[in-house]
């Protein structure tokens, strides 16, 4: 379905003074002028869908009027939606009710000033009236960090047991989207216990519940809320997914619907991917720079692979990685940090995190209480008969001297090829080794399956009885969830 994209003079629903629309408009850059030609030609096209979709504005109540909640309330009234914002600091609450911008945010003054002049937008610091007065809450108070790093729930706690007082009061419906980050199952473990228990009500039945992470970046966040780099709903029922959907029903994008928990976690993700990538780039800088490399002609080259670099390969949770060349060139990047003294602790921690990961997967395996061991894949990927740094074979290799009796099956590997440098270690692979699949599954109590083929994942389709089967590769997204099935990491 086509979404229009409001930020553009003309998608603005209401019409701007031409004071604010110099502001509005200074300096735009070609791209940003390309932009807003596209968008008015589009604005053309689809004008009957936007009056459609007007139809179904909301009453909001925002609770919380900071950088998230500020943003929130200029710009779903500019979708048509009245809101009333809530906070406990009266001096934000004076300001949004002025129309002005309690932060510094570009465009947010010219869009909170136009909604104050249609009366779309109100202000108070009392929850109650919020809540009565509105179908449907966001809430976007403060979740700062304690002392230990954990997340500091008292003000969404607090301002969740106000919303619930109010809700007992209240005979329609309601439905309540929380937008402040929060570790995942808090919103169904926390939030949800204290709406049911203050006001007396039903999740599901007088009220929905769902999670709607914030994407926005401060300085570019009224861009940032037309164009978001997505838009995530995790709700406790499908009632309140279609309720909160509707609030987006003009934004670019399509809506991804998921669970709670889901889309509590994945802005923890987002927000940790983001550190990383900044301190990759960095960690990359010092080390062009010692090296007197160009550090930004290295990664502008980096950043136009997009089959490799930028792209989801090497990204989803599975085995650890091996191979002639990963953690090799890993080693001798750190061996160079080393020489020249510069310091690389994320780069010069991956290896370490991979042999985590083999640990990991170890320690799952003592959990069975087994003592015979298959592993399907010895080569360190499908496809290949390479042997060097096979994480299969480090796994192998702990486990024996763990005490295990291991034994393996991978038709890449092929007559007489030696399996390790080291003479005794090579005897001991070749004995481990199964010609058949059949003799691998009846001679092992448990099979650990490191290659995604055919052949392995019809392994776990056929549920054997009493194996045990520990799947790092993620064999498919519908695996057997017997209790016989394990997952590395999911
Ligand atoms: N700032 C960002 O760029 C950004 C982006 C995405 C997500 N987030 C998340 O959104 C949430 C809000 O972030 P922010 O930067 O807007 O925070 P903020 O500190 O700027 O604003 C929070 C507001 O909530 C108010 N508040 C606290 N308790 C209240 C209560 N009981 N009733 C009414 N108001 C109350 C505070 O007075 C404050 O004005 C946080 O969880 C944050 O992690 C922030």
């Amino acid at each position: 379905m086509f979404k229009f994209a409001p930020y553009s003079f003309k998608s603005i629903p209401f019409d701007v003074p031409s004071q604010s629309v110099q502001s509005f408009s200074l300096e735009p850059s070609l791209f940003e002028h390309d932009r807003y030609q596209v968008y008015e030609d589009q604005f053309e096209q689809v004008s009957e869908s936007i009056n459609l979709a007007k139809n179904e504005t909301l009453n909001l109540s925002i609770i919380g009027l900071g950088y998230v909640g500020a943003v929130s309330c200029a710009c779903f009234t500019s979708l048509g939606h009245t809101v009333i914002g809530v906070d406990q600091d009266i001096s934000k609450v004076n300001a949004i009710r002025a129309g002005k911008s309690p932060i510094v945010e570009k465009d947010l003054g010219l869009l909170l000033s136009k909604a104050h002049q249609l009366q779309q937008l109100d202000a108070t610091n009392d929850i109650n009236e919020a809540i009565m007065s509105s179908d449907v809450t966001l809430i976007s108070v403060g979740t700062p960090s304690n002392k230990d790093g954990s997340c500091n729930l008292d003000f969404l706690k607090s301002a969740t047991q106000q919303m619930a007082a109010a809700l007992s009061q209240k005979n329609q419906y309601h439905l309540f989207v929380f937008r402040s980050t929060v570790p995942p199952t808090t919103t169904k473990d926390i939030m949800i216990p204290i709406l049911e228990s203050y006001s007396n009500k039903k999740c599901g039945i007088d009220f929905g519940v769902c999670f709607n992470p914030e994407f926005l970046r401060e300085s570019t966040a009224v861009d940032d809320f037309y164009h978001p780099p997505k838009t995530v709903i995790g709700a406790i029922d499908k009632k309140s997914a279609e309720l909160a959907a509707k609030l987006y029903n003009n934004v670019e994008g399509d809506v991804i619907h998921t669970s709670l928990e889901a889309a509590e976690f994945v802005k923890y993700i987002d927000n940790t991917w983001h550190a990383l990538k900044v301190s990759f780039g960095n960690e990359v800088g010092r080390i062009c720079k010692a090296m007197a490399v160009d550090s930004h002609e290295v990664m502008n080259i980096f950043l136009q692979d997009h089959k490799l670099n930028i792209s989801p390969n090497y990204l989803k949770p599975g085995f650890a990685f091996g191979g002639s060349c990963l953690p090799k060139d890993t080693r001798s990047i750190v061996y160079m940090a080393e020489q020249l003294n510069v310091a690389l602790p994320i780069i010069g921690k991956i290896n370490k995190s991979n042999q985590c990961h083999i640990t990991h997967t170890v320690e799952m395996i003592n959990q069975l209480a087994v003592s015979k061991v298959g592993i399907v894949g010895i080569t360190f990927k499908s496809e290949t008969d390479d042997l060097r740094e096979s994480p299969s074979i480090e796994l192998l290799k702990r486990l024996l001297k763990q005490g295990y009796q291991v034994q393996f099956y991978d038709p890449y590997i092929q007559e007489g090829q030696c399996l390790d440098v080291d003479d005794d270690i090579n005897r001991k692979l070749l004995k481990a080794k199964c010609n058949s699949i059949d003799e691998l599954v009846d001679n092992n109590h448990a099979l650990v399956i490191t290659h995604k083929e055919e052949y392995t994942k019809n392994l776990v389709k056929e549920t054997l009885a009493n194996k045990h089967i520990i799947d790092v590769v993620h064999l498919s997204e519908n695996e057997s969830r017997s209790e016989y099935y394990h997952g590395l990491c999911w």
